[in-house]
């Protein structure tokens, strides 16, 4: 363990930025040498969670999902891998295992995957408390934290060690927070309130973040929100004959892109709190918002042909239909996912998570810009 050690602190000085290693003096992760990876979100992330819970009424669990990589629906909202399972493959990771799911069946040594579809970052009570009628499962942040203690708690010798390993792991936080604005943008309340969750999202994911790090992560990934603007079940949603109302480059929505934005803003910021409150930690902003809008500018580049249809859906404008869903009965789907952004109108295809996870791995839309491999 010991010479095991040095040899990664000697590739930690060799691979990090001179002006990293000014600012802090404190060890973190190698990058590459993660032990274990631990991540936390929604559907952008879940791998069979919901699926678990909700068993055959999951969309994820019907055909076409997983068709590209897996050939089956394992629960993942997409065609094939997550940007979650990249990140992990690219690190020579097992495919991180999802809990509670696998609860039973995987010791979690080497991480865990604790995101489910639907999750909003914010827990139920502040819905209640705001005169929601809450008829959803409390998937939030904080049950995702809970989860995790439980299994920190848990007396399996290789999830004890898990403690150990803590600071030799990758931590994954989001994207999480469309499903809270989704109560605005999709439920018919008044849109202009849409800007007053963002604050509490997050705050909620800064608190998520600070727990972990006390409990003693030091290498958290914290990804922003995608680009609203330019998915199909919201292109759908607000469509209109205002052309100035689309960005001519792209087609996407503009004032659903300045939403994003202004998450991605107040995010940041949290983020640059939390950095200051807890120097021994590095706390990465994953910009997915960038990585994605580098595809929307030149689809073409990227060999994506539909970058504004879904792949998968119901007949609509965009191929999103709100009343059939990818896998229903007389839902069709493209065939050729990989010229696709968008699988199923409202998640992405394999394709496009593929260049999500290397945007985010080589450090060319991270905050700081810092390579994780
Ligand atoms: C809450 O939602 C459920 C399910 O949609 C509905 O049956 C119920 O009437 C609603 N309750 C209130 C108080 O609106
Ligand atoms: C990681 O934590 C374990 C257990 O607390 C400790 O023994 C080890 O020295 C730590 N490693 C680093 C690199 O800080
Ligand atoms: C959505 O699908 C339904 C059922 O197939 C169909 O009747 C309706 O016209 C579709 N909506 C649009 C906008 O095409």
């Amino acid at each position: 363990m010991a010479s095991s050690f040095s040899a990664r602190l000697s590739l930690h000085v060799i691979l990090l930025s001179v002006d990293l290693l000014l600012l802090s003096s404190v060890v973190t992760p190698s990058p590459g040498f993660y032990s274990a990876i631990f991540n936390f979100g929604d559907s952008l992330t879940d791998a069979g969670n919901l699926a678990f819970f909700s068993g055959v009424k999951a969309p994820a669990s019907r055909p076409p999902y997983g068709e590209t990589y897996f050939h089956r629906p394992t629960g993942r909202f997409t065609d094939g891998r997550i940007i979650l399972d990249f990140i992990a493959q690219a690190m020579r990771l097992p495919l991180v295992p999802p809990y509670p799911a696998g609860r039973g069946r995987h010791n979690f040594a080497k991480g865990a995957n604790f995101a489910v579809a639907g999750a909003r970052a914010i827990g139920n009570a502040f819905y209640e408390a705001e005169g929601f009628n809450i008829t959803w499962e409390d998937y939030s942040l904080g049950t995702q934290l809970k989860w995790f203690d439980q299994l920190l708690q848990s007396s399996s010798p290789s999830v004890l060690a898990a403690h150990d390993i803590l600071n030799q792991s990758l931590f994954m936080v989001g994207e999480i927070g469309i499903n809270d604005y989704n109560h605005v943008l999709l439920d018919d309340r008044p849109i202009d309130s849409v800007r007053a969750y963002v604050a509490p999202v997050v705050h909620a994911i800064g608190s998520a973040i600070d727990a972990l790090v006390r409990t003693g992560a030091t290498m958290v990934v914290v990804s922003g929100m995608f680009p609203v603007g330019c998915i199909p079940v919201f292109l759908a949603k607000f469509q209109t004959q205002d052309a100035g109302a689309y960005d001519p480059a792209t087609g996407c929505l503009k004032w659903l892109n300045e939403f994003s934005q202004h998450h991605n803003v107040l995010l940041r910021r949290q983020l640059g709190r939390l950095r200051q409150a807890h120097p021994r930690a590095t706390i990465v902003y994953a910009d997915i918002y960038g990585a994605l809008m580098s595809i929307y500018a030149s689809p073409r580049r990227f060999g994506m042909t539909s970058p504004l249809m879904a792949c998968c859906g119901g007949e609509g404008p965009y191929h999103f239909n709100f009343s059939v869903g990818c896998g229903d009965p007389t839902s069709t789907w493209c065939g050729d996912p990989w010229s696709y952004i968008c699988w199923d109108g409202k998640h992405l295809t394999e394709a496009a998570y593929h260049v999500i996870a290397h945007a985010i791995l080589d450090g060319s839309y991270t905050e700081p810009p810092q390579t994780l491999m």
